[in-house]
């Protein structure tokens, strides 16, 4: 039953939060639930699971390391660090895709003219950890949100950052509990999903586990 048994894996989750001034940030509305469901799945499996999670209103899951963070750049630093030895990361995280370039040191002020935000790309942390990895571990799983054309450019998100799995889904799962998914793995067929995240999360393991276990000696 514990199939994830004498396995870790790293599960990024939530949004993240880029600072503007001492007060204010970028972000985004992602609940942290789908990592969440995945860390829980994965700890019942028998997995040693680190969560490392952006600001979320969730309690920490039992018996799973939580690392949190703010900021991609922090979580960067952290899932590579926890990915260090680990079986499978997945990204269930919503990374803001930029920050300010500056951060005031000061608050902000409303009398002065409204600031003129510039931005800055954040680093891709599924991307960075599948150049820097030597050998076949960890296997990488992402997720794709897309609103148009979703099998087709999740399936280019998989290439592009070389994944091994890939979810798909409409921007209508976001903050709820059920969801319509795909699964995508690199020369196999895609697989429908339309469920609860919870029955998700144990899906997508159990299909992680089948990359991990197929390079295994
Ligand atoms: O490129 P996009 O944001 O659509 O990709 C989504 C997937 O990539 C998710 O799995 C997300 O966790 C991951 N991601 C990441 N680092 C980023 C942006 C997204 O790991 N900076």
């Amino acid at each position: 039953m514990k199939a994830w048994r004498n396995r870790r894996i790293v599960i990024t989750a939530g949004p993240t939060r880029e600072k503007l001034d001492p007060v204010r940030y970028l972000s985004n509305e992602s609940s942290g639930r789908m990592g969440w469901a995945l860390a829980e799945a994965a700890q019942q499996k028998g997995a040693r699971v680190t969560l490392v999670a952006g600001p979320t209103a969730l309690p920490s899951p039992k018996n799973v390391t939580v690392f949190l963070v703010r900021s991609a750049r922090e979580m960067l630093a952290a899932t590579r660090k926890a990915a260090r030895g680990a079986h499978a990361v997945i990204g269930a995280a919503a990374v803001a895709d930029w920050r300010p370039i500056a951060v005031s040191r000061t608050k902000l002020k409303k009398s002065q003219a409204p600031p003129i935000l510039k931005l800055t790309p954040n680093p891709d942390i599924l991307k960075t950890l599948a150049r820097e990895r030597k050998g076949p571990f960890p296997r990488l799983a992402g997720f794709a949100l897309e609103s148009t054309n979703l099998l087709a450019n999740a399936g280019k998100k998989m290439k592009e950052k070389k994944l091994d799995l890939v979810v798909a889904n409409g921007p209508n799962a976001l903050g709820k509990e059920t969801t319509r998914a795909w699964i995508l793995r690199p020369g196999l067929a895609v697989e429908e999903f339309n469920g609860n995240k919870k029955i998700l999360a144990r899906q997508i393991l159990s299909r992680l586990l089948e990359s991990v276990k197929s390079h295994e000696r």
